[in-house]
């Protein structure tokens, strides 16, 4: 694995492997760059800017978010980079860290393999667009060559790209500022917007288990304050009895894990293990549907021990009130357990609400109990998932395959309910099994067909 890595990266780097006294390896990093190649950028700049109406809204969209993309992988590689430099503590790590190099240099690969997709699939543009797209596109291949010192240096210009793509946009097809969605008792003040995808990784398994969810725990135990958790559904598509941890996002992202998994139990799927992708963990257990029942399981991963919090009567459960888009439901979505700054929530559906959302706080005791309820009018079956942020609730909708819509909100404070907040989400992959807001980071984590991706969501403060 270590020559493959090597093989990978010598485009890159030239990597020189000594062999010092005693057991230790050293890697020695020399970088032997060309310099930057600031006249292409801004050619490709101007050109941005010079876009003509040939682009179509959808167009502008997509490639602006492979740019995004791009935008957001750059810095981390040159963050882990640099780290890979410093590292003198022995073999064992440095390999790692080249792990996670190569890595972040594989999915650099796969966004300009789909800017380069995206080119192709749109013959309909006329020439003249084509031909900048890949302009574009070749000018981002050679950034990936360059040296990442210059290249973050370059971030001002290509921040004016972005902006240049989205005034050209802008103007083609003036957007109306969305009505701005309530504040609830948010210290970062308003949602806005939500930026990203700034993490997209396959993980340890790459296209295996395609439902499930990954976060970190907002209320963490002391040391692991770092950690990142993901449940994978193992047994058909639907069940799972084990939450597998991660010491840090780099572990997650190369699939080291670390502290390994924590069964619940050794069957899957039996009493008390989990039921359906929308799980959370807080401070340190597991929330999420229960095999079988209408009823929230909260599993302390230091005792090991699961405790059961009932639903009301006529809650909708083995897949009968799930999330859906169009005529298509994602299975097993019928309870979606979701944290935010003040904890734990749990929303669901029942018989006599129709099928509306039904949104609680779990109370932490022992038992956890079920706390507050508010009742909604929006239809669950036309929600694809739910988070909360600062005592809001927020649905999405499915736009597209690689668009979808925050909808939807609910705030507790007020009781308040929006129907328009018109905030985009720019998927990578087409289906969102599990959304989940980090108040640790202001992150909220999706899991997507086997991938996992985050986006950073924007507050006003
Ligand atoms: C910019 O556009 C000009 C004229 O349209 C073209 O000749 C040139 O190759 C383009 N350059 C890049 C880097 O996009
Ligand atoms: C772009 O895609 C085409 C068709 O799939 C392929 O032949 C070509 O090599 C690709 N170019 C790059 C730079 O990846
Ligand atoms: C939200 O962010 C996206 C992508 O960064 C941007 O295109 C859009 O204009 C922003 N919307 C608002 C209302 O600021
Ligand atoms: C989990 O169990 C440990 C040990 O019994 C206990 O100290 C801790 O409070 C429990 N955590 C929760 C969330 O119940």
């Amino acid at each position: 694995m270590k020559l493959n890595v090597i093989v990978t990266l010598c485009a890159l780097f030239s990597l020189t492997r000594q062999a010092p006294p005693r057991d230790e390896c050293v890697c020695e990093l020399i970088n032997s760059q060309k310099a930057f190649p600031h006249d292409k950028l801004s050619t490709v700049e101007d050109n941005a800017t010079k876009c003509t109406d040939n682009i179509t809204p959808q167009k502008t969209l997509e490639l602006e978010s492979l740019l995004l993309g791009l935008e957001r992988r750059l810095p981390q590689l040159l963050e882990d980079v640099s780290m890979l430099e410093m590292e003198d503590d022995g073999d064992l790590y440095a390999v790692l860290s080249l792990q996670v190099v190569e890595n972040e240099l594989m999915e650099i690969k796969q966004l300009i393999d789909r800017l380069n997709g995206s080119t192709l699939g749109h013959q309909r543009l006329t020439t003249d667009t084509n031909k900048q797209l890949e302009d574009l596109r070749a000018e981002m291949m050679e950034l990936e060559a360059y040296d990442t010192m210059q290249v973050v240096l370059r971030q001002q210009d290509n921040r004016r790209l972005r902006r240049d793509l989205e005034q050209c946009k802008n103007g083609l097809h003036p957007t109306t500022q969305p009505t701005r969605p309530p504040h609830g008792n948010c210290p970062h003040g308003e949602f806005m917007n939500i930026t990203g995808p700034k993490v997209y990784t396959a993980g340890e398994y790459p296209g295996s288990y395609k439902y499930g969810a990954w976060g970190r725990d907002p209320k963490p135990e002391a040391g692991k304050e770092n950690w990142y958790w993901r449940v994978m559904l193992t047994s058909g598509n639907k069940f799972s009895n084990y939450v597998r941890l991660y010491s840090s996002l780099s572990s997650l992202i190369v699939g080291v894990s670390t502290p390994g998994n924590v069964m619940i139990h050794s069957s899957n799927p039996t009493t008390n293990t989990i039921q359906g992708p929308n799980v959370v963990l807080y401070g340190g257990a597991l929330y999420y549907n229960c095999y079988n029942k209408d009823a929230v399981c909260r599993f302390n991963l230091t005792s090991k021990t699961v405790t059961t919090l009932q639903l009301p009567k006529d809650t909708r459960f083995n897949s009968k009130g799930n999330f859906c888009h169009l005529d298509e439901c994602y299975p097993y979505t019928d309870l979606d357990l979701a944290t935010d700054e003040s904890g734990v929530w749990v929303i669901y559906t029942t018989k006599q609400d129709f099928g509306n959302l039904v949104l609680s706080k779990v109370e932490e005791g022992v038992p956890p109990t079920l706390g507050q309820t508010w009742r909604t009018s929006v239809y669950k079956q036309g929600v694809t998932n739910t988070f909360m942020a600062c005592g809001v609730l927020y649905a999405t909708r499915y736009v597209s395959k690689d668009v979808e819509e925050i909808f939807y909100s609910f705030d507790t404070a007020t009781g308040a309910e929006r129907f328009n907040l018109g905030i985009f989400i720019n998927k990578m992959p087409p289906n969102i099994y599990s959304l989940n807001y980090s108040p640790v980071d202001q992150m909220l984590h999706a899991y997507c067909d086997a991938y996992m991706v985050s986006y950073e969501m924007v507050f006003s403060d």
